[in-house]
């Protein structure tokens, strides 16, 4: 069991001020360093996400071997030089995706596909965390995977597929980005086309980081095609937008403590991530959008946050996938919202790093009693409710941890347990705040 550590916020008194370049997108680092190791040039990598999670990806594409150099101590930009679609080498031992889903299972997908066999692992909560989504499909085009729970959950093994994987049609009962990803890249190597159909369009960073790699799929209504794949044209360069998720915490905190003006640099705006600047508009937040342009075929802008008056609104299943990492952080900002925020069709949260939404029903009636009701796939959340001081936990999940804080800010403070997890998607996390309250 590791130490518990705990972290202070105080409230921001005098507002949050300042501008803040926001990291790397986490999902389009992790896609850059997979897709760059499957390629026979090198690729430069900028403003790449030096999370633990993008860090466990480069640990595990290294250990198949892809050279990857990093060329700053803030490992923010690396060149990537693989051995081609067919050139990664069987591992000297186990992976470790560490915390990170998409690690996992975009890997589970690739790695069905290769010629050798490959072990994998991951820590407390990842080893939990539901693979049959990804293994069913998998298994369905061919894939042998074999592990614990039914082969459901880590550890997990990939054996060579008998005669390769073959295309399908899949209909998804998840709108995952991970699921359609993981499914994606084995189509990759199948003998016919492969389709996924989601319920509804989750984030497309893998069909976009495909393109410019030289690989076309057909999207049609929620539908994505791929077809069998020989070679990539990797580009020379990539620039990473910075995450939406990232820019999430200081949206909702800007809106909700008095005072606050803040400029959000190289915020990524893809459409499929956009849901949070919706949902916040709606609650009344006072948002620019500047700058807008286009890199890497990743659209990103400049945001402008005043503090505003919000008020509660309500949202569900249609919206979920755009928004689906920044509950915790839209719950921050209905707590200091004038009356109730109504969140349904959030079910999938029961099984991120932590059970998100058992989470923010604890954490936030510890310290504002009364302010939320759970439900099975989501929450009423009663903006108003007097907010004190306290010790509150984060599960060692990443986004609470954020989250916590900036209802502490808004609030009386709080003292986070195992608030230095941020490392996973947000090293600089509580740098950036002391810059912004100072
Ligand atoms: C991700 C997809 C989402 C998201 C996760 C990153 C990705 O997960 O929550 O943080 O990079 O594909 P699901 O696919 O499980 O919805």
């Amino acid at each position: 069991m590791a130490e518990e550590k705990e972290t202070m916020i105080r409230p921001a008194e005098g507002g949050l001020h300042g501008e803040v370049e926001i990291p790397g997108d986490k999902s389009i680092s992790h896609r850059s360093v997979m897709l760059s190791s499957l390629a026979d040039t090198p690729v430069r990598i900028h403003h790449f996400l030096p999370g633990q999670d993008c860090l466990s990806t480069a640990a595990c594409f290294r250990a198949m071997g892809a050279e990857i150099t990093f060329h700053n101590a803030e490992k923010t930009e690396l060149t990537v030089k693989g051995n081609g679609l067919r050139g990664l080498r069987e591992p000297g031992n186990i992976l470790d995706a560490g915390n990170s889903g998409t690690t996992l299972r975009l890997m589970l997908g690739l790695m069905s596909a290769q010629p050798f066999c490959a072990a994998f692992t991951g820590d407390d909560s990842l080893r939990e965390r539901p693979m049959g989504r990804v293994v069913k499909p998998l298994s369905r085009m061919g894939a042998r995977i074999y592990g614990r729970a039914g082969n459901a959950k880590l550890p997990l093994m990939t054996v060579p597929a008998d005669g390769g994987l073959h295309g399908m049609i899949y209909e998804s009962p998840v709108a995952s980005a991970q699921v359609k990803s993981s499914i994606l890249l084995a189509g990759m190597y199948a003998d016919g086309s492969t389709t996924v159909v989601e319920p509804v369009t989750s984030r497309d960073h893998t069909e976009r980081m495909l393109e410019a790699f030289g690989v076309h799929t057909e999207k049609e209504g929620t539908a994505v095609t791929i077809h069998p794949v020989d070679h990539f044209t990797a580009p020379a360069d990539i620039d990473v937008p910075g995450d939406i998720s990232s820019a999430a915490y200081w949206l909702a905190a800007g809106s909700i403590v008095p005072g606050s003006d803040i400029l959000l640099r190289h915020v990524g705006i893809n459409p499929t991530r956009t849901g949070i600047l919706d949902v916040l508009q709606a609650m009344g937040a006072d948002l620019t959008i500047s700058n807008r342009r286009t890199s890497g075929g990743e659209e990103a802008a400049d945001i402008r946050v005043r503090a505003a008056k919000l008020h509660g609104t309500e949202f569900g299943v249609d919206i979920m996938p755009r928004l689906i990492d920044e509950i915790p952080a839209i719950a921050a900002a209905a707590l200091f919202a004038d009356g109730d925020t109504v969140i349904t069709g959030a079910g999938e949260l029961r099984v991120k790093e932590s059970d998100r939404l058992q989470a923010i029903e604890d954490q936030w009636n510890a310290i504002a009693p009364g302010s939320v009701e759970g439900s099975a796939d989501g929450l009423v959340i009663h903006g108003g409710v007097p907010v004190q001081a306290g010790r509150v936990e984060s599960y060692d999940d990443h986004r609470m941890a954020m989250s916590l804080a900036i209802v502490g800010l808004a609030g009386k403070g709080v003292s986070i347990v195992n608030g230095g997890c941020v490392k996973i998607s947000y090293p600089d996390f509580y740098d950036t705040l002391d810059l912004l309250q100072n």
